[in-house]
């Protein structure tokens, strides 16, 4: 069975065909991917219409290019899958309007997949892939959960933020340092040359007794450090803040991390989203849970941010595992706000 997949939830835009196997993770046969970064740059974050009609524009040329660099036809595919939420309203309706146009068009039927199970089971298209059960630390730019993983479907949430998300502790805190949109990869690189001891920013909720996360008190704490700076700092001390921010961040994924995985008694975790590309806070996942002989899978670095190959997946493993069905009724709907637990 071939699953076309195509995700349009935020500010990327990207379409993949992967095939199903008896028994095994469904293969990737092909992807492509539209970033609207250097769009969005100018505004200094993303402008939701902005982003639906450059969805709009780039949605079926690269249906086209993921076709042929898999040698397949349209009429090949079986499911049309797309991202139905969560993300952004207008952004959304883009993609699953095209999934099921496509489905009308190839009388085929068509599903609709949470962005975040997308994020959750993109290790699988790792070459050392995960296996069930195992906990799921997701770090995006619009959530920080850690879940419970039992199997395809079978999620349950341990803790989440109860304000900001850990991305968007990275893109407030790397605005507030003067650097541009999107702001976790470029505060992640100043951090590089910077001193982490040489600011002390708050740990929100790290000793916490439940797995809940909280980073909009960091935000504050980054603000008025920035502001005793003045308001030209040298490049120094902006690497030192970028370098503390940065740590307190992964200071609390991986304290929350470890102690999910020792409420749970699981010994896998699978880190998930655009800030699991954060290669600070691998190495120090790594290190931590090697000394606890917890085994971490993250998915490959270019699919740790959204795109395609995900919802494909996702799709597939769902059709796969019996969780969910693809329709042929086309009338479709958005959940621009969707709890992953109840999929
Ligand atoms: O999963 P994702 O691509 O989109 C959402 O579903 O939100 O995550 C985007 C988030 C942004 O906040 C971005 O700044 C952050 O992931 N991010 C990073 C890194 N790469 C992306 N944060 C820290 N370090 C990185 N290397
Ligand atoms: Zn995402």
């Amino acid at each position: 069975m071939l699953v076309l997949g195509i995700e349009s939830s935020c500010d990327e835009t990207g379409v993949a065909l992967v095939r199903t196997r008896e028994g095994g993770v469904p293969q990737l046969l092909g992807h492509a991917l539209h970033s609207q970064i250097e769009m969005h740059r100018a505004y200094g974050g993303v402008v939701p219409e902005l982003a639906s009609r450059d969805h709009i524009r780039r949605v079926l040329p690269l249906a086209r290019e993921v076709l042929a660099s898999s040698s397949a036809a349209l009429a090949d595919v079986d499911v049309v899958a797309y991202t139905r939420g969560p993300g952004l309203a207008g952004a959304l309706l883009v993609g699953s309007g095209v999934a099921c146009a496509l489905g009308v068009a190839l009388s085929r039927p068509v599903l609709g997949v949470h962005h975040l199970e997308g994020h959750l089971l993109s290790p699988f298209l790792s070459a050392d892939p995960p296996e069930f059960p195992f906990v799921a630390l997701l770090v995006s730019g619009g959530h920080t959960q850690l879940m419970r993983v039992d199997g395809v479907g079978r999620y349950e949430l341990l803790g989440e933020t109860i304000d900001d998300a850990a991305g968007e502790a990275f893109d407030k805190s790397a605005k507030l340092l003067g650097l541009g949109y999107p702001g976790g990869p470029q505060l992640a690189r100043m951090a590089e040359y910077g001193d982490p001891q040489a600011f002390e920013l708050p740990r929100p909720l790290m000793h916490s007794p439940n797995l809940d996360f909280s980073f909009a008190g960091l935000k504050t704490a980054v603000w008025t450090a920035s502001q005793r700076l003045g308001s030209q700092p040298c490049e120094q001390d902006r690497a030192n803040l970028a370098a503390a921010t940065q740590q307190a961040i992964v200071d609390v994924l991986v304290h929350k991390s470890l102690k999910a995985l020792k409420a749970t008694g699981l010994k896998r975790l699978v880190v998930a989203g655009g800030v699991g590309a954060n290669a600070a806070l691998r190495a120090q996942l790594d290190a931590q849970c090697a000394k606890r002989r917890v085994r971490v899978h993250y998915p490959e670095l270019h699919l740790c941010t959204d795109n395609g190959a995900m919802i494909a997946l996702a799709a597939a493993m769902r059709l796969q595992a019996g969780r969910a069905e693809a329709v042929r009724d086309y009338a479709f709907d958005v959940k621009p706000r969707w709890d992953l637990a109840s999929v």
